[in-house]
């Protein structure tokens, strides 16, 4: 134990919003949110997201920021602290580090998708294309080629690691405080782009006008799915960038102020892409692939084209770098705190093995592509385990901690520190987050949790 060392503190109550709303933003927003919505009918699965986001994604984000605030500490030492050392409830603490792991090593590779992405853009190889078939073979090309996909995961993975080697202040705060309003410049940019072309309403009206027959129970579930990822909870990262707040910080606010950040991202994606995807004559429903096959040939029909598709890769791969970093944060705290060990040294050892675990992720689509677990590739495995399995049994996991074992009013009164004035204009605040914290969160992800491992 490293009591000797004073742990670091936000150096701003901004610095900690604009942490955790990097930690949220990312390819969960920009690449995975568009691509579902465009699969699932658009405004009917963003309307039942957006609920989502209130009935799971704030309850839980406001439970994971408290119980890090409350400690002081990472995962494993946050739940041994608050469970007077239960052996199971620090089993959960390590889960999260774990899922950490397995997160930031199949995530870093799509990032470095990212990466090389601004460099084809650069060259402008996407006017070569004709079709999102062509630009599907092209992108096949380039992640079968062993030391595209494995040079750009490096480098992606050294970008994160030369961030959290600074620390919270110096490296997360200050990273975040520079990224963050680039990226919503950016952001903004591509969604002035997207409504002025001709033909953009139609993307609108995908997007905000809800075809009802396309929601399935599917789509619910999707949606439920989605809020958890895009908020980054379940594996202790929000918890952890709880750790460095102080206590006079009013959690219910910083908590949805991040969502809003999150939620108000993801729609500015799905407008810059859809308006883009329509006005173009291109089909929403195209699958993971969406802004890797099908942006390109929209880049190169939008006037301008060339600049916001390097624009585009840039802000993509700035959100995954601000998303990583916090996946690794959550590792080398658990190193820094329980283990005793500098920060450096965490980092280069625990980054340089992230990528060692994720190399079979980069070799999926090449080498190992016939490598098959259950069906799924390795890297769909990886996806698969952490995303759909880890994530939301952590989630369900903080929820019941919270409501039953910690007990909602303990939890609520360390909740009450630092939000006196808040609770006292809001009073109804507190019956809303003790009523879905312990009912109604538990009981829905525990419907995502069993479905997505197929028992019901
Ligand atoms: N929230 C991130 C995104 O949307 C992903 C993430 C999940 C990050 C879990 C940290 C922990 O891309």
């Amino acid at each position: 134990m490293s009591e000797v060392v004073k742990r670091e503190k936000w150096g701003s109550k901004i610095g900690f919003i604009l942490a955790a709303a990097g930690s949220a933003i990312g390819l969960g927003n920009i690449w995975k949110f568009p691509y579902i919505a465009g699969d699932n009918g658009g405004a009917a699965f963003v309307f039942i997201y957006l609920i989502s986001i209130l009935v799971i994604g704030l309850p839980v984000l406001i439970a994971e920021v408290l119980i890090g605030r409350t400690t002081s500490l990472n995962p494993v030492g946050a739940f041994r602290k608050l469970s007077h050392g239960s052996k199971f409830w620090t089993a959960v603490g390590g889960m999260g580090v774990l899922a950490g792991f397995l997160i930031l090593s199949y995530y870093a590779v799509v990032a470095g998708w990212s990466l090389g992405y601004i460099v084809e853009s650069i060259k402008g190889v996407f006017f070569e294309f004709k079709t999102p078939a062509e630009a599907g073979h092209y992108f096949n090309s380039l992640i079968s080629n062993v030391w595209w996909i494995v040079g750009y995961f490096a480098l992606f993975m050294a970008l994160s690691m030369f961030v959290v080697i600074f620390g919270v202040q110096k490296g997360i705060e200050k990273g975040s405080k520079i990224l963050m309003p680039l990226l919503f410049v950016l952001m903004l940019v591509l969604v002035i782009r997207g409504l002025t072309l001709d033909g953009a309403s139609e993307g609108m009206k995908f997007l905000w006008y809800p075809d009802w027959s396309a929601v399935t129970g599917e789509t619910i579930l999707l949606a439920l799915g989605q809020a958890f990822f895009t908020l980054s909870l379940g594996m202790g990262a929000m918890l952890t960038y709880g750790s460095y707040m102080s206590k006079s910080d009013n959690i219910p606010v910083s908590a949805f102020e991040i969502v809003t950040l999150d939620t108000l991202i993801a729609l500015l994606a799905g407008i810059a892409i859809f308006t883009a995807v329509f006005a173009t004559g291109l089909r929403p429903d195209s699958g993971p692939g969406l802004i890797f096959y099908t942006l390109p040939i929209v880049f190169t029909k939008m006037p301008g084209g060339y600049i916001f598709s390097i624009l585009f890769f840039i802000l993509l791969s700035i959100a995954a770098l601000t998303s990583a970093i916090s996946l690794l944060e959550v590792i080398t705290a658990y190193f820094v705190d329980e283990k005793g060990w500098s920060r450096k040294k965490a980092v280069l050892v625990f980054g340089t093995v992230t990528f060692i675990i994720g190399i079979p992720s980069a070799l999926s689509y090449n080498v190992l592509a016939d490598v098959h677990i259950f069906g799924r590739n390795f890297f769909d495995t990886v996806d698969f385990l952490s995303a759909n399995i880890l994530l939301p049994l952590g989630g369900l996991l903080i929820a019941l901690f919270v409501g039953y074992f910690w007990k909602t009013e303990n939890a609520l009164s360390a909740l009450k520190e630092g939000a006196e004035s808040f609770f006292g204009k809001y009073g109804w605040f507190a019956v809303y987050w003790k009523i879905f914290i312990k009912y109604f969160a538990p009981v829905l992800i525990a419907i995502v949790f069993l479905k997505s491992i197929g028992i019901i």
